[in-house]
């Protein structure tokens, strides 16, 4: 609440320095109690400028989502029709988790601004800082055996690849299973959590997380070789109500199609789109590492590796590392 006054204050007074002092009177707290909240706010990506005795100028707003907008353009007929947003939370996918242990229905989508401890595939951390990103999780209830589960994820990497070039303009290449990238940089990643009882798939929940609008000191220094964002890629600030319209629209038709017509088009769509395919890759599976060439997926999205003896692997799940040619 006292967050959200400081902002407002500063929103009235555009460009203008506001003293500790004053904004310490004008809200009845104490001036330490203002400096948390600034504080506060600065995590949230407000950009403040202190200077000596003037006090504090808001130099720029977080951007933040317009849900209203999303909600008011969808076209979809179940996807992100509920559509719970957080400003922060610890990561998308327990609570989405949380609301399908609850009924939640099928397309919902639980969308924060911010997450502490984004989760990535294979224990991995997914760096989730404010205003910046699309770091969402969806309920599916898929009517399908447990074991294409998977394909799930080549669908939802499908459904991005085709809604990030429509709305950024790049080539978003797809890495099995589910890397997206451009330039050899990871733009978005996908994870997909199932819950199955009795062999039952009872729900999946979709985690992505879509890299749009940050800069290069948005990345930690470990990540600014590895990854990158649509923004760095297409030189323009993206809107991401408008990729999150697009991404649900098609990820929607893509859905369908999967139900109606199985996995087949989708992995067509998949190796149009794929950058592992017909190249020398290594891969890192739970049970060691294993050289050769992509060839194809099987119909349960497995990788179909050629090693250089002449023999064929499948790989269920794994890392993989395309290799220099
Ligand atoms: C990966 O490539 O390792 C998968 C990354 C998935 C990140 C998304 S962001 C939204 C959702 N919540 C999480 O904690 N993780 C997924």
């Amino acid at each position: 609440m006292m967050n959200e006054q400081i902002v407002a204050i500063f929103e009235s007074h555009p460009g203008e320095f506001i003293s500790g002092q004053r904004l310490s009177q004008m809200l009845q707290c104490s001036r330490t109690a203002v400096w948390k909240h600034i504080q506060t706010l600065r995590s949230q990506g407000y950009d403040f400028e202190a200077a000596p005795r003037a006090g504090y100028r808001l130099r720029h707003k977080p951007d933040v989502l317009d849900v209203n907008l999303v909600t008011s353009r969808l076209q979809t007929a179940f996807m992100g029709h509920s559509l719970h947003y957080l400003e922060q939370t610890d990561s998308t996918q327990t609570v989405a988790r949380e609301l399908a242990e609850n009924g939640a229905r099928e397309g919902t989508v639980v969308i924060a601004e911010q997450q502490s401890s984004g989760r990535g595939r294979m224990g991995r951390k997914w760096h989730s800082p404010p205003g910046k990103g699309i770091w969402m999780s969806i309920v599916l209830k898929p009517r399908i055996p447990i074991q294409l589960a998977p394909q799930l994820t080549l669908l939802a990497a499908v459904a991005l690849s085709r809604s990030i070039k429509r709305i950024a303009g790049v080539n978003v290449g797809i890495k099995w299973p589910n890397d997206l990238l451009i330039g050899g940089k990871k733009v978005c990643g996908i994870l997909m959590e199932s819950n199955a009882e009795d062999e039952r798939l009872q729900y999946v929940i979709a985690g992505i997380g879509i890299s749009v609008n940050l800069t290069e000191q948005d990345y930690p220094e470990s990540l600014r070789e590895i990854a990158t964002s649509l923004r760095m890629a297409s030189g323009q600030q993206i809107s991401r109500e408008q990729l999150l319209v697009d991404f649900f629209q098609e990820f929607e038709h893509l859905y369908n199609v999967f139900h109606d017509e199985g996995f087949s088009p989708i992995r067509t769509m998949w190796e149009a789109n794929s950058i592992s395919l017909h190249h020398p890759i290594r891969v890192t599976t739970a049970k060691g590492v294993v050289e050769g060439t992509a060839e194809a997926i099987d119909e349960f999205g497995a990788l179909i590796v050629a090693l250089p003896e002449g023999t064929v692997v499948k790989i269920y799940s794994g890392d993989v590392q395309l290799l220099a040619t």
